[in-house]
């Protein structure tokens, strides 16, 4: 049986290329277990450092969840149904959406349903301008259930996201960028070139910098204010410790280039980033928020 997601490392990048061409790239629940099973480990292997996601064929990123199968779970009843197709969808979702390396989806042609809550859960997206996009889970009298109904309407607002998810109708990828949901879009024959291109712009900074910068976002989008800094601030207080954070201070000051370590783990005072830790709770328990954000595992 031919590999359900190709994954190819080039220059610290993997990119992760989701094959099922003839089915439009449809997401059956072998491919969503695969996908996340490349993810636990492209996330602690520290050769790679950013991720590239893509659909491949020439017609489509991802035409969504597969219909055939989840139509049979959803035939075993709701427990069933949430069980096998709900929480796994969501489960891949929300691992791209925390993901401590960058994510860029390259768009390169369908992506409706769970293709589109892809794109609406990585942190970057680059769309070719063949891109295609819909939330036309409606057409099947159903709401989306990978995100869909959650994350659209953050990204777009609530109304924008409405017309989307209640029409069913397809938009162009001119309107996904209107939307919020891609950076922008590049002719067809230049999508991956602009995703490896942004990914290299990215590699050139500190590991431990673009992990706190993506999981303060990550975390902090759907939080209060008040409890999103703290969650800056909790990020920022565990780089303190780190080789990486010491290089970028030294080399501004000395007016030379910073040669970062690498390892997004590479802390030099483990002891201090546990001190950081907790005059944290301490300043939490003084009810300077009223909810702490669970700290990194
Ligand atoms: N699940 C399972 N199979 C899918 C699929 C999906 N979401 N989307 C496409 N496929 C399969 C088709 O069954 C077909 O396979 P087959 O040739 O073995 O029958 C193949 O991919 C090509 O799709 P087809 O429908 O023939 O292409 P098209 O150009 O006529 O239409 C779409 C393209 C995207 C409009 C259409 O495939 C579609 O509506 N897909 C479902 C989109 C959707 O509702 N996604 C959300 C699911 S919750």
């Amino acid at each position: 049986m031919a590999e359900l997601v190709l994954c190819e490392n080039h220059d610290r990048v993997a990119v992760l290329t989701l094959n099922r061409p003839d089915k439009l790239n449809a997401l059956n629940y072998a491919l969503i277990d695969r996908l996340l099973e490349m993810l636990d480990r492209i996330e602690t292997d520290d050769a790679v450092r950013a991720v590239i996601l893509t659909g491949a064929g020439e017609r489509a990123f991802s035409a969504g969840a597969d219909i055939h199968e989840f139509s049979v779970s959803v035939a075993a009843g709701a427990d069933v149904a949430l069980r096998d197709f709900v929480m796994r969808g969501q489960r891949l979702t929300a691992r791209l959406e925390a993901f401590r390396k960058p994510v860029i989806a390259a768009v390169n042609g369908i992506a409706f349903g769970g293709g589109c809550e892809i794109a609406e859960a990585v942190p970057l997206a680059i769309a070719s301008d063949r891109a295609l996009f819909a939330k036309p889970e409606i057409n099947l009298a159903m709401p989306p259930t990978f995100g869909g109904t959650q994350r659209l309407p953050r990204l777009a607002g609530r109304k924008r996201a409405l017309e989307l998810l209640l029409t069913g109708e397809s938009f162009s990828a001119e309107r996904a960028v209107e939307l919020g949901l891609v950076n922008r879009i590049v002719p067809h024959a230049e999508l991956m070139p602009a995703a490896r291109d942004l990914a290299r712009r990215i590699l050139s900074h500190s590991a431990t910098a673009v992990a706190g910068i993506l999981t303060a976002v990550a975390r902090g989008i759907n939080l209060g204010i008040a409890e999103g800094l703290l969650v800056e601030a909790e990020q920022f207080a565990r780089l303190v410790p780190t080789a990486d954070l010491r290089e970028g201070l030294d080399a501004w000051m000395e007016r030379r280039k910073p040669a970062f370590g690498g390892s997004w783990m590479h802390i030099t005072r483990p002891s201090e980033a546990r001190r950081a830790s907790v005059a944290m709770d301490r300043a939490a328990a003084q009810g300077e928020t009223a909810t702490r954000p669970r700290m990194l595992g």
